[in-house]
């Protein structure tokens, strides 16, 4: 484990913050020492930094899990069980398993953050969620001061939701072991993809869902080694189907999708634009710059010289504008750390 002070701290937002502390687990048998380094101060956990805003410009002690490794544990006649290690980039695991033969992880590609994020918030893409391809999830569980094997099952799953989510500080994730399915099967009904598809013969390989989940999101979402963001900064919300229905007789162009667990999303991004936000682009007293994506509304970016808390005021304000315009409130998917 290697323990370090004073560090700054690199987030896909590139706002500025310093870790107080920073510990990097390395492998798994750091687990124990951690727990005495610690000593039981609060920490943050910290993945390849794409969902954090750091509204404070100094925090506490940050915990990094980077621990590597790719391992196909089983084939079986159908699935390839495959566990990677918590600090392995999301994307890079995902091309590396089409390249070997492991399918299905093709609609996530291009996801920017580590492995050990994505459970936390069931990451999504393109008809995909990641709790579709999930086995089970090894963690230290604080609580229990022990490594725990969670079942996907009873990881709690729901829409960017989980029991890592929900009990913030409890699991610290490991690894991730992987459930691809044999034979393999497309998943290509978002409209999107459908549309490119559509007349393919024979059916598209996982490799070209890949290229193509690439190519719509390099249209659509900014790229952040060059414009930072966190990808979505608010969730889609789930109203009643009832509320959903009284909201589309007021606005017919809303789009909404009915869930099977009950209700309907809305398109978080359609009600920003609708508000007027889109490619809007504030100017803070101090010469920094934040913004909402000209391609996609529900992507805020930070366009230089800017601290957490204009990021999150310039967030406020559009919530504030949704709920009066709509009256439906937008909940943050991106952990604020203050
Ligand atoms: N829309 C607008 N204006 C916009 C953006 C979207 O009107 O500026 C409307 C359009 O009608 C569009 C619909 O919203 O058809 C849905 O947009 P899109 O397909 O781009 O997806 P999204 O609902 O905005 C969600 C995920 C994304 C994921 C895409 C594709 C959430 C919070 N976001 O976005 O995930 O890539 O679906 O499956 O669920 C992320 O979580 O960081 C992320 C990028």
């Amino acid at each position: 484990m290697l323990i370090e002070s004073n560090v700054p701290l690199s987030t896909t937002l590139k706002l500025p913050c310093i870790a107080q502390q920073r510990y990097t687990v390395e492998s798994v048998a750091d687990f124990p020492a951690l727990m005495l380094a610690l000593a039981d101060k609060p920490f943050n956990v910290l993945g390849g930094g794409s969902n954090i805003l750091c509204a404070a410009q100094t925090v506490g002690a940050v915990v990094q899990i980077a621990i590597k490794g790719v391992t196909l544990l089983r084939t079986d006649d159908d699935a390839y069980t495959v566990q990677v290690g918590a600090g392995e980039c999301w994307h890079d695991t995902v091309m590396y398993t089409l390249a070997k033969g492991w399918a299905g992880l093709e609609n996530l590609a291009l996801i920017a953050g580590w492995v050990g994020a994505a459970p936390v918030q069931n990451i999504g893409a393109y008809g995909v969620e990641l709790c579709d391809r999930l086995h089970s999830v090894q963690a230290w569980d604080v609580q229990l001061g022990a490594i725990v094997d969670i079942a996907a099952a009873d990881c709690g799953f729901a829409y960017r939701d989980s029991v890592f989510k929900q009990n913030a500080g409890r699991y610290l994730i490991a690894s991730v072991t992987f459930k691809l399915p044999r034979p393999w099967q497309p998943v290509i009904a978002y409209a999107e993809l459908a549309k490119q598809f559509a007349s393919s013969h024979p059916v598209p390989t996982p490799q070209a869902i890949a290229n193509a989940v690439i190519a719509i999101r390099q249209r659509k979402l900014p790229d952040p080694a060059h414009v930072p963001n966190a990808g979505s900064f608010f969730k889609n919300p789930v109203l009643s189907s009832a509320q959903a229905a009284a909201l589309k007789a007021l606005h017919p162009t809303l789009p909404t999708y009915p869930q099977v667990s009950g209700g309907s999303k809305l398109a978080a991004g359609w009600l920003i634009e609708q508000a007027g936000w889109k490619g809007h682009t504030r100017h803070i007293d101090s010469g920094g710059q934040v913004g909402v994506h000209a391609a996609q509304a529900l992507v805020l970016v930070h366009l230089g010289g800017a601290q957490g808390t204009d990021l999150l005021q310039l967030a406020s304000d559009i919530q504030a504008d949704v709920l009066e315009t709509f009256g439906v409130h937008l909940e943050r998917e991106v952990n604020v750390w203050r």
